[in-house]
């Protein structure tokens, strides 16, 4: 049981007998509880997002498959290597293995030997992360869930023989409290349907009837995800992957229905405008607040989202760099979506478990002013750089995360205002509150606590609480 969800389970509970007593507030009661949506856009726009979301600020993204076998350059090395015969892939493939050597046979190469799902959850948990989302088919078609659509393209045919989607779902759900998010992509690369689809202009519909709305179905039914992450149009549109018929049922009809939240990515010009929550573009980080609740996904090796072997350390974002994409996020309204890639082993290399761990240290510290909080009047200060700013309206509290501590021992913030009596500060970690001076309407500057190295209470950030300013 989720914290989150109780209050709406408790309100469940005591409209009932009130819906006996009193049969005159049925039909309004009735209509807010189910809810139904048309396959438009205005109707599946108006759809309010499940509210665990914005409450969580903090997510896992998991790219997983056969790129993982040749782990090199990019998740995108099929197309790379084949379509837009790029020498460095080329290159790979001649110095590496026997000529006629296909991209299918990397599919038995796909161990994921050491693959164990319950000391992946573990390390999702102790990241501080309050959802996952892992890729159960990216472009090149192969699925990591047994796929009755998928010939023998998928991970129970083919290299590993498990369900991999099944296997970190029992673990998700079983040892931690992590929401469990699937990523698909509507298309494939190469498939014959979809190629054939593609040259009639999208008149022909083979694709998306055979292969991707059956499969589309298929998981939220077997898996019931809690986040549905869609990816790759494929210069399609909407009405070609009938995107807005199969989220009608996934909002009216489907066992998520009341829980899932998905993203924007449902044709070619919904990015950004049409769906649940908007992506808008890989990395997508405004810096300013959005109307509309927004994520931000990026991947902690700057340059791949599968995992590469190449890879260098300069290679990987620090855990400095992360704590400020994760508070510059949330601070505009966002949610963060960190990537890693497991190898094909099912390993998680020490790097990004290090990462994953650090993120989790610090949220240990810093989690109050990151979970479940709004955006303030102010995201970021005017004055001190690099300081952001998240609330509690209902605590009367004013967050303000900042990156660098003052050698002078004392932060100026020109944007909260302070009353004498009334307001306190506070480090986060920390306890005693500390003195502070008003400059009236223009600002406040916090002495912060003499502390050792060895003192202070986290690393790479830290959080002010400042209680009654306005
Ligand atoms: C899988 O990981 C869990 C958690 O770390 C551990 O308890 C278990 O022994 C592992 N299973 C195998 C087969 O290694
Ligand atoms: C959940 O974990 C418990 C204890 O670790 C185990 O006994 C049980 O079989 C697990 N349930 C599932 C569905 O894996
Ligand atoms: C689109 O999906 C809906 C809901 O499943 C279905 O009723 C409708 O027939 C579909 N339309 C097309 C053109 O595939
Ligand atoms: C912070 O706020 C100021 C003024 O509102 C703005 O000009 C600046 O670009 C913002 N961002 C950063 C990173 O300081």
């Amino acid at each position: 049981m989720r914290s989150s969800e109780q209050p709406q389970l408790a309100r469940r509970r005591l409209a009932l007998p009130l819906l006996l007593l009193l049969p005159a507030l049925l039909p309004r009661c009735r209509a807010t509880s189910t809810q139904r949506y048309d396959p438009t856009w205005e109707s599946l726009d108006s759809r309010p997002l499940p509210a665990w979301f914005d409450r969580a600020k903090f997510g896992i993204f998991i790219h997983w498959g056969v790129f993982s076998v040749p782990s090199f350059g990019s998740e995108w090395f099929w197309w790379y290597w084949l379509k837009e015969k790029r020498s460095k892939f080329v290159d790979f493939m001649k110095d590496n293995y026997p000529p006629g050597f296909k991209y299918e046979d990397f599919g038995p190469l796909f161990t994921a030997y050491f693959f164990n799902a319950s000391q992946w959850a573990d390390i999702l948990q102790a990241s501080g992360a309050k959802y996952v989302v892992l890729t159960t088919k990216h472009h090149e078609g192969f699925t990591l869930w047994g796929s009755e659509y998928s010939w023998n393209w998928n991970a129970v045919d083919e290299g590993p023989k498990r369900d991999i989607v099944k296997e970190l779902a029992v673990a998700i759900r079983n040892r931690t409290d992590l929401r469990f998010g699937l990523y698909y992509s509507l298309f494939e690369w190469f498939h014959p349907l979809f190629l054939e689809d593609e040259s009639s202009s999208f008149k022909m519909r083979q694709f998306p009837v055979s292969k991707m709305l059956p499969e589309l179905y298929e998981l939220v039914n077997k898996y019931k995800p809690e986040v549905l992450w869609s990816d790759g149009d494929g210069g399609a549109p909407d009405h070609y992957w009938n995107s807005t018929g199969f989220l009608a049922w996934l909002y009216n009809e489907s066992p998520v229905r009341n829980i899932v939240v998905t993203n924007d990515r449902w044709g070619a010009g919904s990015i950004c405008k049409h769906g649940g929550y908007y992506t808008c573009s890989d990395r997508y980080n405004p810096g300013h607040l959005l109307p509309h609740k927004w994520e931000n996904c990026m991947t902690i090796d700057k340059f791949s989202w599968g995992y590469r072997r190449e890879a260098g350390i300069g290679d990987y974002l620090t855990i400095e760099e992360l704590v400020k994409q994760l508070v510059e996020t949330v601070a505009c309204g966002g949610n963060l979506l960190m990537n890693f890639g497991p190898t094909l082993d099912g390993t998680i290399s020490a790097v990004f478990e290090e990462r994953l761990r650090q993120m989790g240290t610090w949220l240990k510290v810093n989690g109050e002013g990151i979970y479940e909080t709004r955006t303030w009047r102010s995201q970021n200060d005017t004055i001190t750089p690099d300081v952001w700013y998240t609330s509690k309206p209902e605590k009367k509290v004013v967050y303000a995360i900042f990156f660098k501590w003052p050698i002078s021992g004392k932060l100026f913030l020109d944007q909260p205002i302070a009353s004498l009596g009334a307001t306190e500060v506070k480090l986060l970690g920390h306890g005693q509150p500390l003195t502070w001076i008003s400059s009236g309407s223009n600002g406040i500057t916090v002495e912060l606590p003499q502390l050792n190295f060895h003192q202070m209470p986290c690393r790479w950030g830290w959080t002010l609480t400042l209680s009654n300013v306005t």
